[in-house]
Parts: C-alpha cells; structure tokens; sequence
C-alpha cells in the first residue's frame, strides 16, 4: 500500500460544536504517525481557490473545547456547481470540480478527510466517483444521516434547546401564556423531539407529523381544563401542516439547501392567540443552537471520528465515512450515507413514549 505522507482536510457547510475536536483527532494521529496535514480554508472553497494553512501541533493546541472552526467553513461553496466571485457567479454557477482536483494533485495529497453534512458528503460522493481517495466524517445538528446511529454537533444542540425550553417554564408559568420554541432541524424533527421530551413539552410539532391546528388548540384547551394554565410548544422549523405547507423564509438558490427555513413558530402563536384566545409569545433559537463549546459527549464523538477517519486512511479506505454503530465507530460506503436522510418514525419508541406521558404532536392520526 502507498505510503500515507500529505493528508487535507476541510470543514464545510454550517458550523456546529466539535468540528475543532475533529480536526484536532484528525490532525494530532496524523502528526504522530509523521504525516503533513493542509488545512483547506472555508470548505471546498479553499479547494477550489488553493487556500489552506500548514496545521501542525501548535495549530491545534487549545481548540478541542471551541465552537465553530479554525479553518472556516462555507455552504454555498460547491465545485460542481460554483458560484462565488470571480470565477463564478449565481446566474451562471461554473463545475471548477477540475480545479479542485489539480490542487490536490499540485499539493501531493493522499488522501482528503472532509467533516460536514449531507451537502458536504454528496459532493466528497462526486469527487470519490472521480476518483479523489476522501474519508468523511459526518457532522450535523439535525441528525438527519441515515448511515450512523448520531452525527457530531447533536447533543450539543439538543442541550441548548433543552435548556432554552426549560427557562421559557418560567415565563410561560408566571404569565400564564403559551410559548413556542423553534428550533432547526430541517426536514427532520430529532432535535424538536428529543428536546422536547426531555424538556417537558407539552406540544411538539415535527415535519414527519403533520400538524392539524384545531388539535393543537385542543391541547392547548385540555391543559387548562386540567387546570394548566400555560403551555409549552416545541416547534420544529421544518413543522409542516396536513397540506405538506411549511414556512419557507427564503429561497437560495445558491446554497446546497435549496430554501432557508425558519418562522413556522410565528405563524402557530397567530394561530394559539386567535383560535385558542390565549396569549402566545415566540421564541426563535436560531443559530444560538450552533453555538459555543461542545457537550462532553460530542468532544468525545468527534474525537473518536477524527482518530479513525486518519485509521481509515491508513488502512487504504478511501471512500467510506466514519460511523458511529452502537458502542463502536466503524465505517460505511459515502455513497451510502448519502442514500436517504434519517428521519423520525412516527410510530417510533420515541414518539410513543412522548405520547404516554401525555404530549400532544397536534394530530389525531398519531395515537
Ligand atoms: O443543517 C444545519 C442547519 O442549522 C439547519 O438546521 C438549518 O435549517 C440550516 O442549517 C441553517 O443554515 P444557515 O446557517 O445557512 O442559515
């Protein structure tokens, strides 16, 4: 097997916490095993432009406890279909995918790990299929790849948005009102769900249920029989309604997602104060979701991804992304990572359990 002595790696799409962890892992087994390691700048942009930093010991010193990334990160950045200035442009998107392919050769890589999410992971699929040898690791805090029991960034997520509805409690209980707390997750309802059980929501709106607004109102209308005079609703931002309407807050035509979500949460609290007459206030999580230090958990998982995509490496793996299977972190086919998106089963333990200690998902199909 070719000796392993010059490796890239770059971190792309939305940052989340434990991308430095990962490129620390990565980067420290490499050092010891006396291989190079370029840091490309802001995901494949810095393929495409040649942009990248010499990481040695010192570059990743310090960094497994800090959010974002150290070598940035872009979600509109794609070599197939490149759109960024001067070489490109929205209207008339370039495939420089060439171009990339050349740096790798001029900077005499073996191999390219490449951290990110299912964007990130279908474009590192098209340049596997070129044949450019790349380990992914799969990062995301929606949690939607199928091919690995929980993607990096998660947990970190899910605690923010645990503690957030824990502090609306308080607002919610003294005011008597009904909050609704947003959160992301795209097209997948993990973080809404989970977040919500463990924050003792008492509605929570998922884009795999869809939403009927009268049996939100009922719920909401049950509560105060029992004399419940406030409630919590979890919303995820991809909820969508028994017609398949979601609140699509801006098309991008640009960005490996196709349309920017967010504001679904507004449209149920018009809902809550005029259907339920009841006082509704909304908060939005946004990106405070994505921010800051890691969870102990996620340091521990990106750790673990980073350490074995170098393996991967070595072992002449290089079209397979790290995984985390049970207890262990094992490896698949990027191709089949990239295959479908893991969302939640509605007739799953999760939602099930949800349901026995008496939440409502605000339909009646789900029982
Ligand atoms: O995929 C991660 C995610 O945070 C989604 O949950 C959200 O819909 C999207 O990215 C937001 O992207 P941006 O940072 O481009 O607004």
């Amino acid at each position: 097997m070719k000796k392993i002595k010059r490796i890239g790696i770059l971190t792309a799409g939305g940052d989340c916490p434990g991308l430095n962890a990962v490129v620390r892992a990565v980067s420290k087994n490499a050092l010891r095993n006396d291989i190079e390691v370029l840091g490309f700048k802001n995901g494949f942009d810095g393929l495409v432009r040649n942009e990248y930093m010499n990481i040695d010991a010192a570059a990743v010193t310090g960094i497994l406890t800090r959010g974002g990334t150290i070598l940035g990160t872009s979600n509109i950045a794609n070599p197939f279909k490149y759109t960024l200035p001067p070489f490109g442009s929205p209207e008339e998107p370039k495939d420089l995918s060439k171009v990339a392919m050349h740096n790798f050769q001029i900077n005499n890589l073996d191999a390219l790990v490449t951290v990110g999410g299912d964007g990130t992971l279908s474009m590192s699929k098209q340049f596997v299929d070129l044949g450019v040898p790349i380990v992914g690791v799969p990062k995301t805090i929606d949690n939607d790849l199928s091919a690995t029991d929980q993607t990096f960034g998660f947990d970190s997520a899910l605690s923010i948005c645990t503690e957030a509805i824990d502090r609306l409690h308080t607002t919610a209980q003294s005011h008597h009102r009904v909050m609704i707390v947003e959160t992301m997750g795209r097209y997948a309802g993990w973080l809404a769900l989970r977040s919500g059980i463990a924050g003792g929501g008492d509605i929570i709106l998922i884009p795999e249920i869809p939403y009927n607004e009268d049996v939100i109102c009922e719920a909401i209308e049950n509560r105060k029989r029992r004399g419940k005079t406030f409630s919590i609703i979890v919303c995820s931002e991809g909820a969508r309604n028994e017609k398949g309407e979601m609140v699509i807050a801006k098309k991008v035509a640009e960005s490996t997602d196709a349309v920017r979500l967010g504001g679904v949460s507004n449209y149920i609290g018009s809902v809550v104060e005029e259907k339920c007459h009841t006082e509704a206030r909304v908060c939005i999580l946004g990106h405070v979701q994505r921010g800051g230090t890691p969870t102990a958990y996620d340091r521990l998982l990106s750790t673990r991804y980073g350490a074995k995509a170098l393996d991967l490496i070595l072992e002449g793996k290089h079209k397979h992304m790290v995984s985390l299977q049970g207890p262990q972190i094992k490896e698949v086919l990027i191709e089949d990572a990239v295959s479908k998106l893991k969302l939640v089963d509605p007739h799953g333990e999760e939602v099930q359990t949800a349901l026995r200690v008496g939440t409502s998902f605000g339909s009646t199909e789900i029982k």
